[in-house]
Formats: C-alpha cells, sequence, structure tokens
C-alpha cells in the first residue's frame, strides 16, 4: 500500500468512525437492545471501504471531506445491514464477522433481523436530513435515488437473490458477473457516484469516466474476496475462510481457478486505471484504492 494511501485510509477511519457513532442511536435509547445490536455490528470493524471511496472520489473532484460525512455513512449503514443479513442462518449461515461473532449469534436471528432493518432506513433517513449534506433539494433527491437503486431489487439485494438461487448450481461466467456486479458492484459504485452528485457542475465526460472505475473497482472487488475466501485464513479474514466452497456457491476461483481469477481482478483493475486517464494526480488515491482492493489480504 502506498504510503499517501496509508496515510489517508488511517484519517478517513477515525473520520468515519466518530461520524457513524455520532448518527446511531444511543444504547441507552429505547429500545436497548436493538440499538445495542446497532451499535455491535457498525462500530469497531471493517475496513470502511466505501467510505474511503467518497471520500477519495471528493479528494479528486475537490470536494471537502466534511461535506461526505452523511454519504460516507449512509452507505457503511447498508453494508453493515447487508452483512448481518448476508450472515444470517437462511441466508450463509455464519458466525463468525469482523473478528467477533455476527449479529445473530451474539444477540438472536430476530434482533438480527431488526438491526438490519433499522440500519437500512437510517442511512435513508441520513441522506434526506443530514446536515453535512450541504446541496440543493433536487440534488439530495438524485443521491436519495442513486443509493435505493443500488441497495434495491435492482442492485445489491437483487445480486443477494441471484446469489441465493446460484447455490448448487453451475452458473455461467456472465452469469456470475451479472451476480456480483449487483450484489457488490452496486453499492461500491454508489460509493463513488453519490460524491460525484454532490458537485452538479462535474462534466458529464468525467462522471462517466468515475462511473466505470466504479464499475471496474465494484466487480474486481467481490473476484478478491472469493480469492481470499478460498486462500486465505480465518484469523487474517475475521471471517470463516472456505465457506463459498462448503455453501457450494459458484465464485471466480470455482470458473476459472484460482490464477484465473486473479488475471481477471488484474484486468479489472487495469480498465480501472485507464478510466481515470482524463485525472491527474488529484485521482491517485482512487488509483490507489483500485490496487489495494486486488492486493488486501482481508
Ligand atoms: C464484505 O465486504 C462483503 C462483500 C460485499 C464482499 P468488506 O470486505 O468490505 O467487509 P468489511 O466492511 O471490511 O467487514
Ligand atoms: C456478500 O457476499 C455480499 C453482500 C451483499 C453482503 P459474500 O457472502 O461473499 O460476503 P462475505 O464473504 O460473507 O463477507
Ligand atoms: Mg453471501
Ligand atoms: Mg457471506
Ligand atoms: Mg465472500
Amino acid at each position: 500500500m502506498s504510503s499517501a494511501l496509508k496515510k489517508f485510509l488511517t484519517l478517513c477511519q477515525n473520520r468515519i468512525e466518530l461520524a457513524l457513532d455520532e448518527r446511531l442511536p444511543d444504547e441507552n435509547i429505547l429500545p436497548f437492545r436493538l440499538h445495542q445490536a446497532m451499535r455491535y455490528s457498525t462500530l469497531d470493524g471493517g475496513k470502511r471501504m466505501r467510505p474511503m471511496l467518497t471520500y477519495s472520489t471528493g479528494k479528486a473532484l475537490g470536494i471537502e471531506p466534511e461535506t461526505l460525512d452523511g454519504i460516507a455513512c449512509a452507505i457503511e449503514f447498508i453494508h453493515v445491514y447487508s452483512l448481518i443479513h448476508d450472515d444470517l442462518p437462511a441466508m450463509d449461515d455464519d458466525d463468525l464477522r469482523r473478528g467477533k461473532a455476527t449479529n445473530h449469534i451474539a444477540f438472536d436471528q430476530a434482533t438480527a433481523i431488526l438491526a438490519g432493518d433499522a440500519l437500512q432506513t437510517l442511512a435513508f433517513d441520513t441522506l434526506a436530513n443530514d446536515q453535512s449534506i450541504n446541496i440543493n433539494p433536487t440534488q439530495r433527491l438524485e443521491i436519495i435515488s442513486s443509493l435505493t437503486k443500488a441497495s434495491g431489487s435492482q442492485g445489491m439485494v437483487g445480486g443477494q437473490a441471484i446469489d441465493l438461487a446460484s447455490v448448487d448450481k453451475k452458473i455461467s461466467l456472465p452469469e456470475l458477473e451479472n451476480m456480483h456486479i449487483h450484489k457488490t458492484g452496486a453499492l461500491i459504485r454508489a460509493s463513488v457516484n453519490m460524491a460525484a452528485l454532490t458537485k452538479p457542475d462535474l462534466d458529464p465526460h468525467l462522471a462517466k469516466k468515475l462511473d466505470h472505475y466504479a464499475k471496474c473497482i465494484g466487480l474486481s472487488f467481490q473476484v478478491k474476496d472469493d480469492i481470499l475466501d478460498e486462500e486465505s485464513d480465518t484469523q487474517t479474514l475475521g471471517k470463516t475462510q472456505g465457506k463459498d466452497q462448503n455453501n457450494n456457491k459458484p465464485t471466480y476461483p470455482a470458473l476459472l481457478g484460482l490464477a484465473g481469477a486473479k488475471q481477471k481482478a488484474h484486468e479489472l483493475h487495469q480498465q480501472a486505471i485507464e478510466s481515470l486517464n482524463s485525472f491527474g494526480d488529484e485521482a491517485q488515491l482512487l488509483r490507489d484504492l483500485s490496487l489495494y482492493i486486488i492486493q488486501r489480504t482481508h
């Protein structure tokens, strides 16, 4: 990882941790257990890649981080809700996440379902009302609309439905790509595009290039997640290694082999970099993040 990226990562991680804490309901507010469960899964964990992408896009476009806190939190709330539900027995049935017990193990299944539900609505409440987002009502609506599409049945949730329907099945490479683009790619794409949407005078050509960058890294992120599930270890991952094979999930390594999957991740990184050709040094963090996504160890 470049030293500039390392420095920025630490800054952003501290920033987002505080911003999330401030926006989550206090544990002393009723219903206590629900609020504890929401805070348990959201705070003190995770790489915060999506907020990082939001802030890095801001850096590329000259947008201050202070005006992106609400958006960065909203995307992380949706992500955490997706993880809580993804781990439920009815889905991937995992008991370890971010190095600790999954939400339904630490609390119970009903609480985990409700914590996910409440995090989802908190995300949209944040986009609708957060004072950090200093934009006109039309832009605000566009941003809300962008996150609804990215997280709903034609985005993340749709991808999760395809994932579950693909268990024990042999699917084609285009089908696998479609699944990954939806279940993981859509939210990553939104992390970049929502930041861009706060700049109404942004050149449409640059907006399109950024969107293409985000599409490439959204897919490479899940390709790498599949690779790590196969070749990393539980301790490093903070989640149980080998679950995809155990659950008979179609993955990139299953279809292309490990070497083929790594090659695919590398190609996507190259495409992502090319998409940023119209940008100068201001987009260096985005370039570094693309590389980090395919080189990360967890
Ligand atoms: C894991 O996402 C789930 C996927 C969409 C692949 P992350 O790898 O970003 O998980 P955290 O947030 O760092 O725990
Ligand atoms: C999850 O994909 C995508 C989500 C929308 C949460 P995975 O099921 O591969 O994520 P992990 O490996 O459990 O983090
Ligand atoms: Mg899953
Ligand atoms: Mg899973
Ligand atoms: Mg996985």
